[in-house]
């Protein structure tokens, strides 16, 4: 079985400071990392920033900055958040870097050379916001300008000498490789989506401009420059070391797992960047994943819409754990969500400090008590502690298979039901009524105990930062974190330390207007 797993966040312009809309895509995406990480596999984990184009050309000049110093400092920032969301990438590529160019070279030569680029002239309506060329149908006339139907942002008329890629060619070669591939694209209504547009006819890709500078050259033409999503979609395969396809890097890690993207950038993900590897001869990533965005009101948070909120208040107020838990749990995924104060404190209070941190504090208080600090030595498991147990071991390969769709939901949910179900086990087996049967008190203490190891497992992709505190109760270490464990209902040693720790997470006062 193959143990090797790339996921990749879409690499973000650094036109102005991150927001949350960033840090969504960042945090699941370090949630399916470290989830097959402590699943066995190998994993590489890229992120990085995407610094070409008339969008950054244009946000540099505003500061009166060189394209290049301008990016240094906004790149800074989202390697900064990559640290402060804990994201436990392993790579952080910056388009601007020489790996980079090289690679885009390579592909726009081996497409050149395969047939399909020719030399012709663009005209039509470009949105420098989104990067992104308009049809005449996808545009629309408001307050007087022309902004695009897709997506909102306004277009300008464009009309120069291109380089055109021939996207049409590869239509039905597309339909064909979605058909066989039905998760190839998903959740499912995106899919969809892409399939109807395909169908609706595919006209041939400017792929290079001539009328600005700030990009990577066309080879052997350095009037044009290479269109800045062909540009970007590249970096996946740069980070491999591509185009020495027979580096150790690009022989273990592609075809991608997955691209984990926004719904905005679908129509790249879906359709352009497999129509280029499909006419390069490079196999296609397993996944496209688009999801929802994190709406602010009913708008999508962006920098051009004004709207954005900073994840970093948010974490300075919070913490970096909280903010990971809430948007794993309140933002139903693949669909739009919203960050709301009073949803991210009841998280806090209700799920993380009472279902969680007190379940902690309440076994190990009460095993330091009347088990002096140690695991216990227990007696038979009765069907009530086998049911809580087993439920792990019952349900680990469906939760794998679940991840493997993205099915985020159905993990939180598992999570959810089972601090639950451990809660009300400690609570109904009144172990402090049990201290006459000392046999049955200790199985009780050593079942919460293995129950709080294993919801550490499970909580440990989205909360690793607490969890890490956490397994300081059994003296574990990240490293010993593994779902292989999982169903080892005796992996607690007898007469092993346990340990009381911390409050893990604070309660929030709430104040009452
Ligand atoms: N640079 C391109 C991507 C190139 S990938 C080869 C780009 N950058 S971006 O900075 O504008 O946005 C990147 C991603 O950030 C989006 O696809 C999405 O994953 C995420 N988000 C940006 N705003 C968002 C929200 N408001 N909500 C959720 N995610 C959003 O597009």
């Amino acid at each position: 079985m193959d143990k090797n797993f790339y996921i990749t966040t879409p690499i973000f312009y650094p036109s102005a400071k991150p927001h949350m809309g960033h840090a969504y895509t960042s945090i699941i995406a370090d949630v399916i990392a470290r989830f097959k990480r402590i699943d066995g596999f190998n994993v590489h984990f890229l992120t990085g920033t995407d610094e070409h184009g008339l969008k950054i050309q244009r946000a540099a000049e505003k500061k009166n900055m060189e394209p290049l110093l301008f990016c240094n400092e906004i790149s800074k920032s989202f390697r900064q958040l990559a640290k402060t969301l804990n994201l436990s990438n392993t790579d952080f590529i910056r388009t601007t870097e020489k790996r980079h160019i090289k690679s885009v070279q390579h592909l726009w030569s081996l497409l050149e050379k395969n047939g399909d680029i020719y030399l012709s002239k663009y005209s039509g309506w470009y949105s420098v916001s989104d990067e992104a060329y308009y049809s005449d149908d996808e545009i629309n006339t408001k307050d007087n300008k022309k902004i695009s139907t897709i997506s909102g942002s306004t277009v300008e008329w464009v009309e120069e000498e291109s380089f055109f890629f021939r996207l049409s060619k590869w239509q039905d070669k597309l339909l064909e490789y979605y058909k066989n591939n039905p998760n190839f694209i998903l959740p499912e209504s995106r899919k969809n989506e892409v399939i109807s547009f395909v169908k609706n006819g595919l006209k041939d890709l400017s792929i290079s401009r001539k009328s600005f500078s700030w990009g990577i050259k066309v080879p052997n033409n350095d009037k044009h420059i290479i269109y800045v999503w062909l540009d970007a979609l590249t970096n996946y395969l740069s980070a491999l070391d591509y185009p020495s396809t027979e580096s150790d890097l690009y022989k273990k890690f592609w075809p991608a797992s997955i691209h984990l993207i926004g719904k905005d950038i679908l129509r790249f993900h879906a359709i352009y960047w497999p129509a280029f590897l499909l006419a390069a001869n490079i196999p296609l990533p397993s996944r496209i994943y688009g999801h929802g965005w994190i709406l602010s009101g009913d708008e999508k948070m962006s920098k051009s819409k004004g709207n954005i909120l900073d994840p970093l208040e948010i974490i300075d107020k919070y913490g970096v754990d909280p903010l990971r838990y809430y948007l794993i749990k309140e933002v139903s995924f693949g669909n739009d969500g919203s960050i709301s104060k009073e949803r991210l404190e009841n998280c806090i209070n209700s799920d993380l400090a009472n279902n969680f941190g007190n379940l902690c504090q309440r076994v190990t208080v009460f095993n330091e008590k009347n088990c002096s600090s140690i695991v216990p030595e227990k007696g038979d498991f009765n069907k009530e502690d086998l049911q809580l147990l087993d439920n792990f071991s019952n349900n680990i390969n469906i939760i794998r298979n679940e991840i493997d769709k993205q099915n985020i939901n159905f993990y939180i949910e598992f999570i959810v039901n089972s601090l639950f179900d451990a809660n009300k086990y400690f609570n109904d087996q009144e172990p402090w009524k049990k201290k006459n049967d000392i046999k049955r008190l200790n199985t009780i203490i050593f079942t919460s105990l293995e129950v709080i190891r294993k919801i550490c497992i499970m909580l440990y992709p989205i909360i690793p930062e607490s969890i890490i505190k956490s397994l300081k109760i059994f003296n574990l270490k990240e490293m010993d974190i593994n779902f292989s464990s999982i169903s080892n209902h005796n992996y607690l040693k007898v007469k092993s330390k346990i340990n009381k720790i911390d409050i893990l997470f604070k309660k929030i006062e709430k104040v009452n207007d």
